[in-house]
């Protein structure tokens, strides 16, 4: 598959209208993790050295649709990226529906495009608006490529040339080459609180993998489909039965999924590790135990690729961080090639082990997750040659 990239693009006295993924965590006023701003910077970087004017785009949050919130206003970004870029970043609150971009200066951050009627529906008068003025398009918002809205969609229509920038073909080109023809066996680890969210990409990783460790809240629903009782841990009852359908298709296709076989337990008085089938009505499941660590470290080691997005337990509270930590330092010793996305599994990679001893980190969180399953992402397909 080949695409339009920015390196064939001459951008020399050009505009440019950049969208980015600088949906970053946010705390106490304060930006957690920068990893997503720093990863624009290449492509920023490259059209100012080039001669070009950049507008960027980008969403930050989910807030109402045509209502201003401070706690979404990507102010914030754009103090850090000045900080980060070494040149005054300007920022423009002027809704993108009153007024087009107008390249008067050398880098302007517009405000949250998810504040504008019209960005979530993927609006063409609002798109009309945005890409005029420009010369060409840029789609870096990887993270952002799997929500078909006016901002990473609609936009490439009215741009005269629309191309992936740097951020969006590294993505591209190393997930896929290492998905193409992975070294096996291949273990996807998938953590996270809710099932929900990740059972489309475990209903196609079954046809793809050789084992699936499942962690976090979500390995509750699967205990539960596999009738043990979790006491008052996190759990979705209306999804046990597709835990149970995946447990029964993964036993047909010979795919292992290993369950915890004992868990680090909050009940209120005390915190403490239980084997599984010994959980009592108020214990609250919000870590794997010892001995699941040991178990899922005999996978890790013997895995050829290793996938890696959600983390396994409350890795946020001391008490409830080993698993994820156990976790994290078995991957980066692993003999495996290793690839991770999603924003809690980079805080957990950042907090525990080096960035560096991960083969590839992914920016994206769910569009990491849909591009492996293979689905058509709105916001590739408008770079697609
Ligand atoms: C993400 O954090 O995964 C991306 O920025 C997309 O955010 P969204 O799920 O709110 O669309």
């Amino acid at each position: 598959m080949s695409y339009y990239d920015l390196k064939d693009i001459d951008v020399n006295n050009k505009n440019i209208l950049l969208r980015e993924d600088f949906n970053v965590p946010v705390e106490n006023n304060e930006i957690k993790n920068d990893a997503r701003i720093r990863a624009a910077l290449p492509t920023i970087k490259y059209v100012l050295s080039k001669g070009g004017k950049v507008a960027l785009l980008s969403h930050f949050g989910r807030p109402n649709e045509g209502v201003f919130s401070k706690a979404h206003s990507l102010s914030i970004v754009a103090s850090r990226l000045s900080e980060l870029i070494g040149q005054k970043v300007f920022f423009e609150k002027t809704p993108l529906n009153e007024k087009s971009p107008e390249y008067k200066n050398k880098i302007t951050l517009y405000e949250n495009t998810r504040f504008l009627i019209g960005e979530k529906s993927g609006d063409e008068v609002l798109a009309k608006n945005i890409a005029k003025n420009c010369d060409v398009f840029v789609m870096d918002a990887f993270g952002a490529s799997h929500r078909k809205h006016c901002s990473t969609y609609t936009v490439a229509k009215y741009a005269p040339i629309s191309c992936g920038g740097f951020l969006m073909m590294n993505e591209i080109l190393n997930i896929e080459k290492i998905f193409k023809k992975p070294k096996k066996p291949v273990l996807a680890i998938i953590g996270g609180s809710k099932i929900s969210t990740k059972l489309n990409i475990l209903n196609k990783l079954i046809n793809k993998v050789d084992s699936i460790i499942i962690g976090g809240g979500i390995s509750n629903t699967f205990l539960q489909s596999q009738d043990y009782f979790i006491g008052k841990s996190l759990s979705e009852e209306n999804m046990i039965n597709d835990a149970k359908e995946i447990m029964q298709l993964a036993k047909k296709k010979g795919v292992q999924i290993p369950l915890p076989i004992d868990a680090i337990c909050d009940n209120s008085l005390k915190v403490s590790r239980k084997d599984i089938i010994k959980i009592s009505e108020n214990d609250v499941i919000k870590d794997i135990g010892e001995k699941t660590c040991a178990l899922y470290e005999k996978f890790i080691e013997e895995a050829g690729t290793i996938l890696w997005n959600g983390p396994v337990g409350i890795f946020e509270d001391a008490l409830f961080a080993n698993g994820t930590r156990h976790i994290a330092k078995s991957i980066s010793k692993a003999n495996a090639i290793t690839v991770a996305g999603g924003g809690d599994t980079i805080s957990a990679i950042e907090k525990f082990i080096n960035i560096d001893e991960i083969d590839y980190v992914s920016t994206g969180g769910g569009a990491f997750l849909e591009f492996i399953e293979g689905k058509e992402l709105p916001g590739i397909k408008i770079i697609k040659k």
